[in-house]
C-alpha cells in the first residue's frame, strides 16, 4: 500500500518538483494549494511528467474549518510536506501583518489536525534566511540564529520554535527542518519550473525574463560588497536536488530512521556564487550577453551566505550534485517553454 504524503503548497515552485520526485518513488501524493502565487495549470505539468494526476483541492491552509474538512474526505495521510507560506521577503516588509497570519496560523492548524488524524511526520519547509547576517560562511545548523531581516525571515523562525515547543509538549509527531538556500533552475523536461506571478524578485528568473526580452535589463542590486567582486554571494542549488531532499527526509521520518523527534539541515551546495558569476554563467550557457546594470544596494539583503552541507550529507546520506551550468541550463529551457506556449 502506497504511503500518502499532503503536499501543501504543491502547485508552487518547490511544491511542484517534490510532488514529482515524491510521485516517481511511489507515494501517493494530494496538494493542497489556495492558487494565491501560483497556477492550477502546474498539476497538468506534474500529469505530463509523472503520468499520475495528483489529488488536487484549493484550500486555504489559514481555514481550520477547510483544512479538518480535507482530512476527513482524505484518512490515511501518512505524512506532510507543508511549503504553503508567503515568501517574498521585499512584500513581506510592506505586508507584514499578511505574512504573520499566512504563514504562522497555517503551521498551527496543521499542528492541531496531525494527531487528531494519525499523521506521523511534517517535512518544514525553511530558510537560510533564519541565520541572518552569518559571522562565518560556510555556515552549519549550529549558527546563531539572529534577529530576522524581514517578517517573512521571522516567521520562519518562529515555525520552527512553533515545532520545537509541540514536539517537546509531548506531541506524537515526528519533524524534520529544511532550511533552503538558494533554489533556482527547472525540471529537465521544462514541463514545470518557477514561474513567478508579475515582476520577480529572485535573481534567476529575472535573468531568463531579460534574456528572453520581457524585461529590458537586470539590475544588479550592488557591487560594493566586500566580496571579491563585490556583489552579493550565494549557495544556488538545483531545485531537483533539494526536492530530492525531502524524499529523503519524508522517508526517513516514515521509515522510522531517526532517533531524534526534530531534525534540521542546511540544504545547499556548500559553494558560494556571486551574483555576477552566475551571470557569466548563465552567458557561458546560453550563448546570450545580459544586460545588467549595477544600481544600488537592495534593502534586506545578506552580503555573503553558503551552506556547510555536511550533516544532511552524512545524515540523510543527501548531497546537491547538479552543475550549476546544467541548473541555469534548465532554467532557460524552462523560459523557451513559456514563449513557445505563450505563456510569457
Ligand atoms: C539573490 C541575490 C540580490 C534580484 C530570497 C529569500 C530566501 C529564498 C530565496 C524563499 C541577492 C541579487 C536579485 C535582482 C539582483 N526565498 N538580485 N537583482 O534574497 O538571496 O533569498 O529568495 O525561500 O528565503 O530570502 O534571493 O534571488 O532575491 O537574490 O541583483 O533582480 O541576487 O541582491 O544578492 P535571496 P534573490
Amino acid at each position: 500500500m502506497a504511503k500518502k504524503v499532503l503536499v501543501t503548497g504543491g502547485t508552487g515552485y518547490i511544491g511542484s518538483h517534490t510532488v514529482v520526485v515524491l510521485q516517481e518513488a511511489g507515494y501517493e501524493v494530494l496538494i493542497i494549494d489556495n492558487l494565491s502565487n501560483s497556477n492550477i495549470d502546474v498539476i497538468e505539468g506534474i500529469t505530463r511528467i509523472t503520468h499520475t494526476r495528483p489529488v488536487f483541492e484549493k484550500v486555504d491552509c489559514t481555514d481550520m474549518d477547510g483544512m479538518r474538512a480535507f482530512f476527513e474526505k482524505y484518512p490515511g495521510i501518512d505524512g506532510i510536506i507543508h511549503f504553503a507560506a508567503s515568501k517574498a521577503v521585499g512584500e513581506s516588509v510592506r505586508k507584514p501583518l499578511l505574512y504573520y497570519r499566512n504563514n504562522i496560523v497555517s503551521l498551527l492548524n496543521l499542528l492541531e489536525l496531525m494527531p487528531e488524524f494519525k499523521v506521523k511526520g511534517l517535512v518544514f519547509s525553511s530558510s537560510c534566511t533564519v541565520y541572518g547576517e552569518p559571522d562565518k560562511n560556510p555556515i552549519d545548523e549550529d549558527a546563531p540564529i539572529k534577529p530576522a531581516t524581514s517578517p517573512y525571515g521571522n516567521t520562519k523562525q518562529i515555525n520552527e520554535e512553533i515545532i520545537r515547543d509541540y514536539i517537546h509538549s509531548g506531541a506524537l509527531i515526528k519533524s524534520i527542518i529544511l532550511r533552503y538556500f538558494n533554489p533556482i533552475g527547472a525540471h529537465p523536461s521544462a514541463e514545470i519550473g518557477e514561474l513567478p506571478i508579475g515582476e520577480p524578485q529572485n535573481l534567476v528568473p529575472y535573468i531568463t525574463q531579460t534574456a528572453i526580452g520581457i524585461r529590458p535589463y537586470l539590475k544588479v542590486f550592488g557591487n560594493d560588497y566586500n566580496t571579491p567582486d563585490g556583489s552579493c554571494i550565494r549557495d544556488f542549488i538545483d531545485v531537483m536536488d533539494l526536492s530530492r531532499a525531502h524524499l529523503v527526509a519524508m522517508d526517513r521520518i516514515l521509515e522510522g530512521k531517526s532517533d531524534e523527534n526534530m531534525e534540521i539541515f542546511n540544504l545547499g551546495t556548500g559553494r558560494g556564487v556571486s551574483v555576477l558569476e552566475l551571470i557569466r554563467v548563465f552567458e557561458k550557457v546560453t550563448g546570450k550577453p545580459l544586460n545588467y546594470k549595477i544600481v544600488g544596494r537592495r534593502e534586506g539583503d545578506i552580503e555573503q551566505i553558503w551552506a556547510n552541507p555536511e550533516k544532511a550529507n552524512k545524515v540523510l546520506g543527501w548531497k546537491a550534485e547538479t552543475p550549476l551550468e546544467e541548473t541555469l541550463a534548465s532554467a532557460w529551457k524552462w523560459q523557451l517553454k513559456l514563449r513557445e506556449r505563450g505563456i510569457m
